[in-house]
């Protein structure tokens, strides 16, 4: 935690730099700082970062941490977007180490034979996992970002496999959720229950045939994984249990790098995700509408009213038009114009709900806090906002024998048929079609904002949520909230299909569900809370950084 007197003492130290230096290359340090979804993790990125790293080795030990400790969020077995911001030079690049579709997938590959879609079929099982990317976007990082090696970076993941960590709460729930699914496969179920059951809290999960895997990545980068023993064991475990891998697709495996979002809103600048995540383009959609409307000077009701008009309308266009930019095109430019935004919001009106079903054109009930996010920041000021996914609880619950590697289930973020909605709800349409060697469209929007002021270092898991959850992040941060009060906040939803606003209990008054209702609105109060928002703050004008994680989860945010 940051204290007054560090603050103090911090000031003093940017002043002494700033005079020490010639002015136009001022060398600003300030502290630095971890949020991630579990407390290891978090530890992890420090002790890599006090060790002589920069952020982007910080970045590599927590995603491998992650990988380790939140099983049911993240590893190596699946992918994510890194989001990376070098102080040096001022670039950002986003890391797209997204999964494929193995070169034998074909489009209607979770269609039963009549028609309909099979949903276990993309979600349980190595037939539901695409190609992993995560352990190329490490190994890439490491290489052209990092200050120290790869094997350096994985050291504390490698002991936390070996070592173990315990069984938490929110373990067991996820666990519980997806027990059955985990028994099927022997090496799983091995690694991830107790005796075949979820195991008890404070149980110790010890993973030595993934330290093993982690370790021949250390010792050989992408090829540690990708090729010979580990890629060997891969390919046999899962076509023996009747996955369609192929030494091909894991040799053939390419990260991406992609130019991200970039979308200005009224004196803020958003960086965030690009495609093959939809959350840059339906993002920049709804701040692009609703920068037509003075929304800090809206009462609450009007702010509720324009959010969630934004949110269906920009969803829409996700489930029409977005898809893997590698195999389709997709017309980026015209969907973030001005123009478009002014045309997409002629028919809003100030005092009453769209119906979806009045907008030309094609979702249900999405996801929670699996997944995970982290933010970076370190004291020469380069950044790294993170979501990674095995997508479902514990992914795929697939491990291949003697890896030790928790396969994902991300081929279920493919449209398997136009229209019909996935886990999260979510229909798309062809640009979303599945086909060989093709990137699923995601929803992760790992996020950079800043203004004159202050920047922040946002994101969050939560399936078809995301976007919405850090759209009302950024808003909080614009209006000026703290850290604390950002993560906290009370969160709802709209994603155009099914037509219903939802939100997390205590996120709308009594009256503001009374007027809501009145304006046409079908609300939703959901069970219980969703989303595990990890945040960085930078304050420009004192250089104090502060952190925090979801009080929802069990995170931890350390600035030091
Ligand atoms: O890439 C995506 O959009 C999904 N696979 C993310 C899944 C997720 O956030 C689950 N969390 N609740």
């Amino acid at each position: 935690m940051i204290t007054l007197r560090k603050i103090a003492l911090f000031s003093l130290s940017i002043l002494l730099v700033a005079c020490q230096s010639a002015p136009k290359h001022a060398v600003v340090t300030h502290q630095q700082a971890v949020a991630s979804a579990h407390p290891m993790a978090t530890v992890a990125g420090l002790e890599i970062l006090n060790a002589g790293g920069n952020a982007f080795d910080a970045a590599v030990a927590v995603s491998a941490t992650l990988a380790v400790v939140e099983p049911y969020s993240s590893g190596i077995g699946g992918g994510g977007f890194w989001l990376l911001h070098r102080a040096s030079d001022n670039t950002t690049v986003m890391v797209d180490g997204r999964e494929v579709a193995p070169l034998k997938a074909s489009r209607d590959m979770y269609l039963k034979k009549n028609g309909e879609v099979d949903p276990k079929a993309s979600i349980d099982g190595p037939r539901a996992a695409g190609i992993p990317g995560e352990p190329a976007a490490l190994d890439y990082i490491a290489r052209h970002y990092g200050k120290l090696s790869l094997a350096a970076s994985l050291t504390p993941a490698i002991r936390a496999a070996r070592a173990g960590f315990r069984v938490t709460p929110h373990y067991r729930q996820m666990a519980t959720f997806r027990r059955d699914v985990l028994r099927r496969s022997p090496a799983a179920a091995a690694s991830f229950l107790q005796d075949n059951e979820v195991p008890q809290l404070g149980y110790t999960i010890t993973q030595p045939e993934l330290a093993a895997t982690l370790q021949a990545m250390a010792d050989k980068g992408r090829d540690g994984f990708y090729r010979g023993e580990v890629a060997d064991k891969l390919i046999q475990g899962v076509q023996q249990a009747g996955g369609i891998w192929t030494h091909k697709d894991l040799h053939d495996y390419q990260i991406r790098l992609r130019t991200p979002q970039v979308i200005h809103y009224r004196g803020n600048t958003i960086t965030t995700a690009a495609l093959p995540s939809s959350g840059g383009i339906v993002m920049a959609e709804m701040f692009n509408m609703l920068s037509q409307w003075d929304w800090q000077g809206m009462s609450t009701l009007q702010r509720r009213h324009y959010e969630i008009e934004v949110m269906r309308r920009a969803y829409r266009d996700r489930a029409l038009y977005l898809g893997d930019p590698d195999k389709v095109n997709v017309p980026v430019t015209r969907l973030t114009s001005m123009a478009y935004a002014q045309k997409l919001s002629a028919d809003i009106q100030p005092d009453k709900a769209t119906p979806s079903s009045e907008l030309p054109g094609i979702s249900e009930q999405p996801g929670g806090n699996h997944t995970t996010h982290f933010s970076i920041i370190d004291k020469d000021g380069n950044r790294v906002s993170a979501t990674l996914s095995v997508n479902y609880p514990f992914g795929s619950c697939f491990v291949p024998p003697g890896t030790g590697v928790l396969l994902n289930d991300e081929m279920d973020d493919f449209s398997a048929k136009p229209g019909t909605p996935n886990a999260y709800g979510l229909v798309g349409a062809e640009a979303n079609a599945i086909a060989p060697g093709k990137r699923m469209l995601s929803s992760m929007s790992p996020t950079f904002v800043e203004n004159k002021d202050r920047l922040a270092i946002i994101g969050t898991p939560g399936g078809s949520r995301i976007i919405t959850m850090v759209f009302e992040g950024i808003l909080a941060f614009i209006d000026g909230k703290n850290a604390h009060a950002i993560v906290a906040q009370a969160r709802f939803h709209h994603q155009y299909l099914p037509d219903v606003v939802q939100f997390e209990p205590g996120a709308f008054s009594a009256e503001l569900q009374e007027d809501l209702q009145f304006m046409g609105y079908n609300l939703r109060e959901l069970d219980g809370p969703y989303g595990n928002m990890q945040l960085v703050i930078l304050d420009k004008r004192t250089q104090a950084v502060t952190a925090a994680s979801d009080p929802r989860v069990e995170g931890a945010a350390q600035v030091e």
